[in-house]
């Protein structure tokens, strides 16, 4: 049984979205994966996910103000089977807390490029992030559930 950790830079946008994705994916399809997420800065711990995403997963039926920011830490590579970086810059931080003997595959969340930061941008920058999230959730999971 797979589990698997979600990574951004802030823990407020992007990665508790791709966190509720998984987990409403993972009880659809009637699996209990084990699933978090975690920022690579340390600025929002302890916060909720920022409003304007809350909002718009709630739009989706998701509710993500269980979730608290958390900064990912070095054990998260022995707690986790799979890391996944929402961008290009986040992986890089995370290769640097790597420890040896890591257990956990870090790869880049997309196949081909990165999950847009929508922190700075209007509202269209979440749905745009929930709809890329979404759609490489279910490709994501059918790999997996095959593995
Ligand atoms: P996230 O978005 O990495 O998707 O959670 C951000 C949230 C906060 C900041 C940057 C990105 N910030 O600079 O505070």
């Amino acid at each position: 049984m797979p589990s698997l950790l979600f990574v951004c830079l802030g823990n407020i946008c992007r990665s508790p979205a791709a966190d509720g994705i998984a987990q409403s994916l993972s009880k659809q399809r009637g699996l209990d994966w084990r699933i978090d997420s975690a920022g690579t800065g340390a600025w929002h711990v302890g916060k909720t996910p920022d409003e304007r995403m809350m909002m718009a997963a709630a739009a989706r039926g998701m509710d993500l103000s269980p979730l608290r920011a958390r900064q990912a830490e070095p054990d998260d590579f022995f707690r986790f089977d799979h890391i996944f970086a929402m961008d290009e810059t986040n992986l890089a931080d995370l290769e640097q807390i790597r420890p040896a003997g890591a257990i956990a595959s870090l790869s880049l969340f997309l196949e081909q490029g990165d999950v847009p930061d929508p922190y700075y941008g209007g509202t269209d920058g979440f749905e745009h992030v929930l709809d890329l999230i979404s759609a490489r959730m279910e490709t994501l999971f059918n790999r997996l559930q095959q593995d």
